[in-house]
């Protein structure tokens, strides 16, 4: 089967990114784009449209105008994913050589522009939920105690990067976290992936978005948690800490020459959409019915877990007995595909569609899934093999560029990796290059290969 084939696949129900839902909740300016007779509307940076770099052009009239709406210093958008604008905002925060703080849950772009760029990150670790096994939001308190901890002997700590919300939609205060950095005069990249809609919707009882608590670069994925089409991404910027010369600079070195008019048309609108008070309310409106369907499932004892995000749908499987990734293998072979399985838990991501139907296909497939599987009682969370605070024990790009050689990971007890372990979803490394496998960081990955398949029996390159 072709790509082009599959593409047109039917599922009976899809809750996995991009949030558009298969076309359903896609911009109805951008569905009439698409309308026109097939790649008309792929054209190059002519003058008219300018890319996101220029001065001149609808692009730069559109982010100029977003950006003002939003009080923040300047916009751009981007064509290669929130990926591609973090690791702009990483190099723009910080030199080859220089620290940047980051918890343990950061996303897998930070960790490879750092290799690349050698920057050294000093990680900090976060509470992990005995229940779930996911990361818990971090606090304030958490925070000054990473502060206190932390030992620079001289070495330019450049800024520290959050993520918020997670994947799950935990969030933390950022507007205290952000203000504890900048008492410091740290700089603070906001890694909001999971959160563009939160901007639109204030009055919802949302987390309140990184840009209104003062962030310093925030990055939105508009596929993730818009409804754009898949790569579509704005950095915002705003404050003095970091400076507009470098940040323009850092895109350019990352961006693609050819940006696509589709995908960059698909960002204005993906915005432009939630500033139309027709549409918000359509949007408002399936925010609540989220909530709603939460509510419902929780009414008939479905074990839910409730994070901020009404749009993320987390089922602690685990509470029955199952592992996410036997449940996810059910319902998928069921035609309902969620977005993100894990160890304790299956996360399903409503999007912007109509959900109606979610309710009673959930529920049926639920009871199905009881009586059908094994169940197992070991499903436990093992305790993190984290230092509140830790640095690789080589440079993480010196590390990267080290030979290496590749050897069964069984094999690596006590070697310094070469290699990043991530599985993806949902891109958090296990383990990035210059890091030490000691015994406890060994037993915790090989725990986690247990259910996940993608950890069974691989390589990783040793130094
Ligand atoms: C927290 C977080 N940040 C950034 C990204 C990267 O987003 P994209 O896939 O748009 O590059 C992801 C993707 O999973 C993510 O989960």
């Amino acid at each position: 089967m072709s790509i082009s084939s599959f593409l047109t696949k039917k599922f009976l129900k899809s809750l996995f990114f991009p949030a558009h839902n298969r076309g359903a909740a896609l911009p109805k300016k951008l569905v009439k784009l698409l309308n026109n007779p097939p790649g008309y509307w792929d054209l190059p940076e002519l003058p008219e449209i300018g890319s996101p770099l220029s001065n001149s052009g609808l692009i730069a009239k559109c982010q100029r105008e977003f950006s003002d709406k939003f009080g923040a210093k300047g916009c751009f958008f981007g064509v290669n994913g929130a990926s591609g604008l973090i690791q702009s905002a990483v190099i723009a925060m910080a030199n080859p050589g220089e620290y940047i703080l980051m918890p343990r849950n950061v996303h897998i772009s930070v960790i490879k522009i750092c290799a690349l760029q050698n920057i050294k990150p000093i990680f900090f670790d976060l509470e992990i939920s005995t229940e779930t096994g996911h990361y818990k939001p971090i606090t304030k308190i958490w925070l000054e105690n990473v502060f206190k901890k932390l030992n620079f002997d001289g070495n330019k700590i450049a800024g520290v990067i959050l993520v918020s919300p997670s994947y799950h939609g935990y969030a933390g205060d950022l507007e205290h976290l952000i203000d504890c950095c900048h008492q410091k005069n740290l700089p603070v990249l906001v890694d909001e992936a999971h959160g563009s809609y939160f901007l639109f919707c204030q009055n919802l009882n949302l987390p309140k978005p990184a840009l209104s608590s003062n962030a310093d670069l925030v990055v939105n994925s508009l596929h993730k948690s818009l409804n754009g089409l898949t790569q579509t991404a704005v950095l915002w910027y705003k404050g003095n800490l970091i400076n507009e010369g470098n940040l323009i600079n850092s895109i350019n070195l990352l961006q693609t020459t050819s940006p696509s008019s589709l995908l960059l048309s698909s960002c204005e609108e993906s915005i432009r959409d939630w500033l139309d008070k027709k549409c918000l309310s359509k949007y408002q409106k399936r925010i609540l019915e989220a909530k709603s369907i939460y509510k419902k499932l929780i009414q008939k004892n479905i074990p839910l877990i409730k994070t901020q995000d009404p749009l993320k749908i987390v089922v602690n499987t685990s509470k029955v007995g199952i592992d996410g990734f036997t449940a996810d293998n059910f319902f998928y072979r069921n035609g309902l595909i969620a977005e993100l399985p894990e160890m304790m838990t299956l996360t399903f991501c409503l999007g912007f569609g109509d959900q109606k139907d979610f309710l009673n296909l959930f529920e049926n497939l639920w009871k199905k899934l009881l009586l059908n599987s094994k169940k197992s009682k070991s499903l436990e969370v093992l305790k993190s093999p984290f230092k509140l605070v830790q640095v690789p024990e080589i440079e993480i790009g010196i590390a990267w560029r080290s030979e290496s050689r590749s050897i069964p990971f069984s094999q690596s007890l006590n070697k310094i990796s070469g290699d990043i372990i991530c599985p993806y979803p949902p891109g958090i490394p296990l383990l990035v290059p210059g890091e030490k496998i000691d015994i406890d960081r060994f037993n915790w990955i090989n725990y986690q290969s247990l259910c996940n398949k993608d950890l069974v029996n691989f390589n990783i390159r040793v130094i």
